[in-house]
C-alpha cells in the first residue's frame, strides 16, 4: 500500500479531488493532510471524511524529529502538495527523494516563486499580457517552484479574460492532471 500525504493550506479544492479519485485505488490512498493553518478549508474536509490530518506551523515543519515521527506514524511513502504555502524543508526532500511532487497555477518559470500563489498568479498573467497560461506538476527541490518538470498543459488567456475566468481555467486543468499524473508517479 502506497500512502499519500497531501500537504495544503487553503481550501483544498485539489486535495479532495486527489482523494475522490484515489478512494477506489486498492493500493494507494490518502493517509494524512497536513496543513500549516488551522482554519484551512481543507482540514474540514479531512474531519467530516475521517481522514487523519496534522496541523503543522512553521515550528513544527522545520522540526525534524517531529514530523518525521508524524509521517512515520502514518507510514507516508509519498508526499503531494496542493496549495501549501511553507517552503519544503531539506530534511523532507532527503527522506523523500523524487517523492514530493508540487503543483502551481501558471506555466513555470513564468510567474512562481516565493509569494506567488493563488490570485496573484493569475493577476501576474493578465498584467503581463500573456496570451496563455496553464499548469506546472513538478518534483519538489530546496528553492520554490525550481524542481524538475514532470507535466505542463496550457490554457488560453483571452483578452476580456478576468482573474477569476483565468483561474476557473487553470483550476480545471489542475483537477484534471494532478490525480491522472499522481497514478502514473506511482506505477498505477
Ligand atoms: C492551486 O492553484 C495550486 O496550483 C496552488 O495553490 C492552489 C490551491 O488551491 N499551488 P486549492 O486549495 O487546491 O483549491
Amino acid at each position: 500500500m502506497i500512502n499519500i500525504a497531501i500537504f495544503a493550506s487553503g481550501a483544498g479544492s485539489n486535495a479532495q479531488n486527489i482523494f475522490n479519485q484515489f478512494k477506489a485505488e486498492p493500493n494507494a490512498h490518502i493517509a494524512l493532510i497536513v496543513s500549516n493553518k488551522e482554519d484551512a478549508g481543507v482540514l474540514a474536509f479531512a474531519e467530516e471524511h475521517e481522514i487523519p490530518y496534522a496541523i503543522t506551523g512553521n515550528e513544527e515543519l522545520v522540526d525534524e524529529e517531529t514530523m518525521m515521527a508524524i509521517l512515520g506514524y502514518h507510514n507516508i511513502n509519498f508526499i503531494v502538495l496542493a496549495g501549501f504555502l511553507l517552503l519544503v524543508p531539506k530534511y523532507l526532500i532527503k527522506a523523500y527523494p523524487n517523492k514530493i511532487i508540487n503543483i502551481h497555477p501558471a506555466l513555470l518559470p513564468a510567474h512562481g516563486g516565493k509569494g506567488m500563489y493563488g490570485n496573484k498568479v493569475h493577476e501576474a498573467v493578465k498584467a503581463a499580457g500573456d496570451t496563455e497560461t496553464g499548469i506546472t506538476i513538478h518534483y519538489v527541490n530546496e528553492q520554490f517552484d525550481e524542481g524538475e518538470i514532470i507535466l505542463q498543459t496550457k490554457c488560453p488567456v483571452l483578452e476580456t479574460d478576468t482573474v477569476e475566468d483565468i483561474r476557473a481555467k487553470v483550476q480545471a486543468l489542475e483537477h484534471e492532471h494532478y490525480p491522472k499524473v499522481l497514478k502514473s508517479l506511482l506505477g498505477k
